[in-house]
């Protein structure tokens, strides 16, 4: 039946070469990524901001610290994207949702807009916006693990830009296909970055950083977080690969729609390598988390970052892999073709 053919056309395009004039499109998908790279100007704004309610929230509590964290401090943000700010605070007296409550006021008084305590939601924040430099921002409090995960990001980005690129593609990919909504049962941001660096492990474009003998140490919850963070030392790992973005590209939709085996695989950018789902017990659904598609977290490793898919949504994400793969391996014009918007 319908099952069998579909699993023969898997099983003959695994081994399907890249077509030969792929590097005809990079120019059109490099000026893709650079139409979506946030200016100078715009990254002084958000510095200028974190400046600015760092101040005002440290009059009130001196000991605290805030971060930036997520799409604009990890270096895959595109321009216009919303500010995460993360307030590190020891008060042992107050609850979360306590703190949240307080830093509202605070920034009240302090003449910030349209501020918006969401105290049920699942990380509760605060939403802001700051008449200065017209950005809006959500702050939330303690999520250090994000703080963390954003600076190992942010370093691998450093090694070789073609992560950036590839990355900034796939983002700008599953935004415009509608399969970047995590509250709809889609993968969000951060897992797609992640996606695309265990791919530049595996090519040797990129090392495994936590492999490495480590130069920076936090223990954020009980979790260790240790890796070799001196990457300015290694900005030649992956000069001898010639891959180009839109090869990188190629063999990131060939890996999710023909070669990844859903059934088995763990993808870890911690160990660099495809785990089993079997060492993971991942194998079956546990509570509310399916195990579909399995993307290990690099910090919190019992955490899979694919546990928001479930059986219907992980059927539109593999059509939606087979969709670009194939327009990457046959449309005459992909850089247009692949971001068409998605149309129920
Ligand atoms: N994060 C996390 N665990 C998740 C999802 C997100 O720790 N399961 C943290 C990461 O630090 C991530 C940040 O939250 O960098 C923001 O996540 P997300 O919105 O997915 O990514 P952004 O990089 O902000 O992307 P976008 O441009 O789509 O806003
Ligand atoms: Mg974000």
């Amino acid at each position: 039946g319908h099952h069998v053919s579909s699993q023969r056309i898997r099983f003959q395009r695994r081994n399907m070469p890249c077509r030969y004039d792929i590097d005809r499109f990079t120019p059109s998908f490099l000026s893709i990524f650079e139409s979506l790279v946030p200016s100078q100007e715009e990254i002084a704004k958000q510095k200028q901001l974190l400046t600015s309610l760092s101040r005002i929230i440290n009059k009130e509590w001196p000991n605290s610290k805030l971060y930036l964290y997520g799409s604009c401090a990890n270096s895959f943000g595109f321009s216009n994207s919303d500010i995460d700010l993360c307030l590190s605070i020891d008060d042992k007296e107050m609850s979360k949702v306590d703190i949240i409550l307080k830093l509202a006021d605070i920034l009240q008084a302090a003449n910030l807009r349209n501020i918006q305590p969401l105290t049920r939601a699942r990380i509760p924040i605060v939403k802001l916006m700051d008449p200065e430099t017209g950005l809006s921002c959500d702050i939330c409090v303690n999520n250090l693990l994000a703080v963390v995960n954003t600076k190992l990001l942010r370093d691998y980005a450093q090694i070789d830009r073609r992560l950036r690129q590839l990355a900034f593609i796939v983002k700008h990919w599953a935004k415009s296909r509608r399969v970047n909504e995590t509250y709809q049962g889609t993968l969000s941001s951060y897992a797609y970055v992640i996606m695309c660096i265990h791919l530049l492990q595996l090519r040797r474009l990129l090392p495994c950083l936590q492999e490495m003998e480590a130069t920076y140490f936090v223990t954020v919850d009980e979790n260790n977080c240790a890796y070799f963070d001196q990457v300015d030392k290694l900005n030649n790992y992956g000069a001898h690969s010639r891959d180009t973005v839109s090869r990188l590209l190629w063999a990131f939709f060939h890996y999710w729609a023909y070669e990844h085996d859903y059934t088995k695989d763990v993808i870890s950018i911690r160990t660099g390598r495809i785990i089993s789902k079997e060492r993971k017990d991942w194998t079956r659904r546990v509570g509310n988390d399916r195990h579909l598609i399995c993307i290990e977290d690099p910090f919190e490793i019992s955490h899979d970052l694919g546990r928001v898919v479930d059986k219907f949504t992980i059927k539109i994400l593999r059509e939606e892999f087979e969709r670009a793969a194939n327009i990457l391996q046959f449309d005459l014009n992909p850089s247009v073709t692949l971001f068409e918007p998605y149309v129920p």
